[in-house]
């Protein structure tokens, strides 16, 4: 199935350093292997003109036409791990390279996620002038003893000296990320985060509810009893809350955990929401072409060996099948605000729906299907019923 066609298309780039591992994260991050980095820039250089050369019928189903052409990219977001730890000329030097080998919109958002005391004002020029607009940064919460019960290393105000050096370097598309309902976190915690958040000014808030992933040193802790899980009750009513304050502040949520200013809405995490398609360049990205979706090597080592030696990155590909793809749609349409078309969801149980809608949980019209506010408390309960 080709992408709904008002969907978008991006370029994801990931980046996996960290300076350190945070006990909540499991996401394909390395510490302490700086070394690394310089030869990771190379492989990723060698990628991106690979996957370029190679044009979309390579990354699309068998048998797709493919017709050619790239298409133009809307957005690009580099991820991470933490993009800022590479040289600012290193990172300017890849999008650089992206925007030669593809042809980017005239507005396209160009995101780079960042660390908060990973960021200082030269190096953001030097981005700035490289095309990014957009600059996603880590905060999590402006509380010391959460910071320290997350794991997480930078002074608390960090994230705002982050905000300050982007915004004097003209990037002023900002988004902050804040985790909420860790064990440690008290309401006055929460209120006070959310509260230093929004008083930035940031166009783009995301929350997220705290996870226990099983491989992080989090999910160690919970498994060995020193460390309790977060409390179901707690994170929705924290839910509620970042929803509030940030609709005072003018953010209206556009997504299960995301808020932002009026046209400030993320370009590219939308495209992943509406079931568009993306190219994913870098050692464990992720890639989705015209209903085909493959995912690159995750080692550190093994991605930059392949990428040197000139060799296919992609450790696995597929093309899920009817069901999966409605299931897929469901899940992601369903975080937006605005929903999901419903055809790109059928079949789904008229009964259900009705039962779900009449609780006030879901509302449905002959287009769309979308969560209510009390349905989005309950996402992955509807979501699943609905399934
Ligand atoms: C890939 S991280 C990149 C951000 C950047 N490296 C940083 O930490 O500042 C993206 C975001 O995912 C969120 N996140 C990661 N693991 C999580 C977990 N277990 N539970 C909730 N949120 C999580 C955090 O808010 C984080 O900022
Ligand atoms: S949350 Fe960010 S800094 Fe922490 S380990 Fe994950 S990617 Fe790295």
């Amino acid at each position: 199935m080709a992408a709904p066609s008002d969907a978008g298309v991006g370029i994801y780039l990931h980046v996996p350093f960290c300076l350190r591992r945070c006990h909540y994260c499991d996401f394909n991050t390395y510490a302490d292997r700086e070394a690394l980095i310089p030869a990771y820039v190379a492989a990723l250089r060698a990628d991106i003109d690979a996957v370029a050369a190679a044009g979309p019928r390579a990354v699309g189903p068998p048998g797709s036409d493919g017709r050619g052409d790239w298409p133009t990219f809307d957005s690009v977001f580099v991820g991470g791990g933490t993009p800022t730890l590479l040289p600012a000329a290193d990172l300017a030097g890849i999008l650089r390279l992206v925007a030669q080998r593809f042809q980017l919109a005239g507005d396209a958002e160009v995101t780079v996620e960042a660390n908060p005391e990973t960021v200082d004002v030269e190096q953001m020029r030097v981005l700035a002038d490289a095309g990014v607009t957009r600059v996603s940064i880590g905060a999590q919460s402006f509380v010391p003893r959460v910071l320290d019960a997350l794991g997480r290393w930078h002074a608390p105000d960090a994230p705002l000296r982050a905000v300050e050096a982007c915004r004097d370097a003209g990037v002023d598309q900002l988004s902050l990320d804040l985790i909420y309902g860790t064990p440690a976190e008290s309401d006055a915690d929460w209120r006070h985060s959310v509260r230093t958040a929004l008083q930035t000014g940031v166009d783009h808030l995301s929350a997220y509810a705290l996870t226990v992933e099983a491989g992080t040193e989090y999910g160690r802790r919970v498994r060995l009893g020193t460390a309790t899980a977060p409390d179901d009750d707690v994170q929705a009513q924290r839910m509620e809350q970042v929803d509030a304050w940030a609709a005072a502040a003018g953010l209206a949520r556009y997504e299960l955990s995301n808020w932002a200013r009026p046209r400030a809405e993320s370009v590219h995490n939308g495209i992943y929401w509406r079931g568009g398609d993306w190219l994913g360049i870098g050692a464990g990205a992720h890639g989705h072409w015209r209903g085909r979706r493959w995912w690159c090597m995750r080692s550190l080592e093994l991605y930059v060996r392949a990428a040197l030696a000139g060799e296919s990155t992609v450790a696995g590909a597929e093309v899920p099948d009817a069901a999966q793809r409605r299931a897929e749609r469901l899940l992601m349409g369903l975080r937006l605000r605005h929903g999901v078309d419903r055809q790109q969801v059928a079949p789904v149980d008229d009964v259900v729906v009705r039962r779900l809608a009449d609780a006030g949980l879901l509302t449905a019209t002959d287009d769309r299907l979308a969560l209510t506010s009390s349905g989005m408390r309950l996402a992955s309960a509807v979501t699943l019923e609905l399934l």
